[in-house]
């Protein structure tokens, strides 16, 4: 007799997510532990994340806090350690932790490049990109130990497409695509699939200076084909995909999601009626619809 496995599910994966205490990363973790994942969270806020461990142990699932600032030096590699202790082994690294140059009252600094502080440059790339690295490098002794090990950057869509003003977050989402197609082609004799995810416009903390105001909320989806934010649990289904052997064949990829914005002439879709190319008095032009 057959056993028939859902190759959706994450039945015993072992999952540091990182970035747990919101957003994305905390319906990432709760995607995995829906799906059977153990999992392993950290973030800065331990109240935050002991709340997200909640959600998780409502599902039946262990939840383990490794807090920890990912700026710090040697944090990464503790984070690791502890995930790997709590959990005995790792089989998957979720790197979600990201974060925009913001001000002291919490807005988002979009500034051209020329205007824009080093420090700030430095600080988005030490937690969205160094932390990668280091992350990678720690965790991969326990995911070479590992029969269904993988790896899943949270990129964005910035790091695909040109983002004025937020050149440092751009660049450092371009390096996790560059460094999640090397680490796959270099791992992938180890078992160890590694994958980029690229969401677009999703409505979290990060962005709520963007949706909370309704013109610029409007004007933002005026250019998503699917005409709406995606919301943190659809970027997490996502996720969880990458992770589960239902990608089994799938590494060194940038899976985008974004509603279609960069698909080409994709965001034409968000302009109501084109312009005729028929002259005006030419009832061809009537023929064309929004
Ligand atoms: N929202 C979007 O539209 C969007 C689009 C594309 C990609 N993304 C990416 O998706 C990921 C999650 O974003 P989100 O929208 O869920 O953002 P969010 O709500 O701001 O959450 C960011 C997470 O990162 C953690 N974090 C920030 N700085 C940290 C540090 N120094 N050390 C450790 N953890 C830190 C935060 O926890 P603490 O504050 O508790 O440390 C929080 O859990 C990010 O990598 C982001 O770049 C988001």
């Amino acid at each position: 007799m057959t056993t028939h496995c859902d190759p959706f599910r994450l039945d015993g994966v072992r999952a540091l997510v990182t970035g747990a205490s919101r957003g994305i990363g905390r319906a990432t973790a709760l995607a995995f532990a829906q799906a059977g994942a153990e999992v392993a969270l950290s973030a800065r806020s331990r109240g935050a994340l002991q709340e997200t461990a909640a959600l998780v142990e409502a599902h039946g699932r262990t939840a383990a806090l490794v807090p920890g600032d990912l700026a710090g030096p040697g944090v990464p590699e503790a984070v690791v350690d502890e995930a790997a202790a709590a959990l005995g082994g790792l089989d998957c690294v979720v790197h979600n932790a990201g974060v925009l140059p913001v001000r002291e009252d919490g807005t988002p600094v979009m500034v051209p490049l020329q205007d824009s502080a080093q420090t700030d440059w430095d600080h988005v790339l030490s937690v969205n990109l160094n932390a990668t690295a280091a992350l990678c490098r720690r965790a991969h002794p326990h995911l070479r130990e590992s029969s269904r090990a993988s790896v899943v950057l949270m990129s964005s869509l910035a790091g695909v497409v040109g983002t004025p003003r937020m050149e440092a977050y751009g660049a450092s989402k371009a390096a996790q695509i560059a460094l999640a197609r090397s680490l796959a082609v270099g791992w992938a004799r180890q078992g160890i699939r590694v994958n980029a995810l690229c969401p677009g416009w999703t409505r979290t903390d990060m962005t709520s200076f963007a949706y909370s105001l309704e013109p610029l909320s409007d004007w933002l989806t005026a250019h998503v084909p699917l005409g709406r934010w995606a919301e943190a649990h659809e970027v997490a289904h996502a996720a969880r995909f990458l992770a589960s052997p239902a990608a089994s064949y799938l590494t060194g990829q940038a899976l985008v999601l974004d509603g279609g914005v960069s698909v080409p002439d994709g965001g034409l879709a968000g302009i109501a009626k084109p312009p005729s190319p028929f002259p005006p008095d030419d009832p061809r032009g009537e023929e064309r619809s929004s």
